[in-house]
């Protein structure tokens, strides 16, 4: 549905809380590769059966560990974008502001959002594959390209270390997913971002809020099918967008 920008603007102005559900499209313009857009998306190009799923880590450990290895340090090369900063600047002027994201990266953290909820994990974690306790692993300052390197062993069973990123047939953190659940229940307005909702369960939050009564608002470069009443599409880059919507 279209709206006229100054309603939206409106309705950013009374809301009393935001919830703002974020996928790889708001890191897009920091440089980091989305998943699923045609040519560069991460898995255009690789298969996420042997990328991110248990199985694939079994088969081939060294393989997995060295890809995530690599997107790690090219994290630490990447900076928050004008999406970030603009959802971290709406925390001064909104009584309430919940962001949740699918994004393993830290970006929003990064431009200044506190309590960011992290569906899918973080690259930023590690924690053993057997006994799951949590492990400190250094990035290589190596240039990575996504070589294959064995993983480290855990301090504590031995068994092999993994990135702290939830994979295809996992169950998504509780406490994450509660208190996700718990803001989409509560929001009044949601700013879904750079996402394809095609990942289920995180692509109930938005559903969830709108059932609950929210406004949901879609940033993204492709236009989003909108329901009849309090959905719309913003159509662009969420850096820009987001500076014009928020700003
Ligand atoms: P996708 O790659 O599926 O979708 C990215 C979305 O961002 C698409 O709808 C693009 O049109 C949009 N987009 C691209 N650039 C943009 C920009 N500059 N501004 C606004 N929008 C832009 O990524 P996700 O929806 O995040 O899961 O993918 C969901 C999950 O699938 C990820 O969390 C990951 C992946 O497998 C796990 O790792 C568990």
């Amino acid at each position: 549905m279209a709206a006229r920008p100054d309603t939206l603007h409106d309705l950013v102005e009374k809301a009393g809380h935001i919830l703002v559900f974020t996928g790889a499209g708001v890191s897009a313009e920091s440089g980091i590769a989305t998943f699923r857009d045609a040519l560069t998306g991460l898995w255009a190009n690789n298969d996420p059966q042997q990328l991110a799923t248990p199985e694939g880590f079994i088969a081939d450990p060294a393989r997995v560990w060295g890809w995530y290895q690599w997107r790690r340090q090219q994290l630490l090369s990447r900076e928050p974008n004008a999406a970030h900063r603009a959802i971290a600047a709406l925390a001064q002027r909104v009584p309430k502001v919940t962001v949740v994201t699918q994004n393993v990266d830290d970006l929003h953290e990064r431009a200044g959002s506190d309590a960011v909820i992290h569906l899918h994990g973080s690259l930023l974690t590690t924690r053993c594959f057997d006994c799951e306790k949590p492990a400190q692993v250094p990035v290589d300052e190596v240039p990575l390209d996504g070589a294959a390197i064995t993983p480290p062993s855990c301090g504590h069973c031995g068994g092999m270390l993994r990135p702290g990123v939830v994979w295809f047939g996992e169950a998504l953190p509780e406490d994450a997913w509660q208190r996700a659940v718990a803001a989409a229940q509560s929001a009044d307005l949601v700013l879904v971002v750079g996402t394809s909702g095609l990942v289920y369960p995180a692509a109930q939050i938005p559903q969830l809020a709108w059932e609950g009564g929210a406004t949901v608002v879609h940033v993204n470069t492709e236009p989003v099918p909108v329901a009849a009443e309090r959905e719309h599409s913003l159509v662009g880059p969420a850096g820009e967008v987001l500076a014009e919507l928020l700003g």
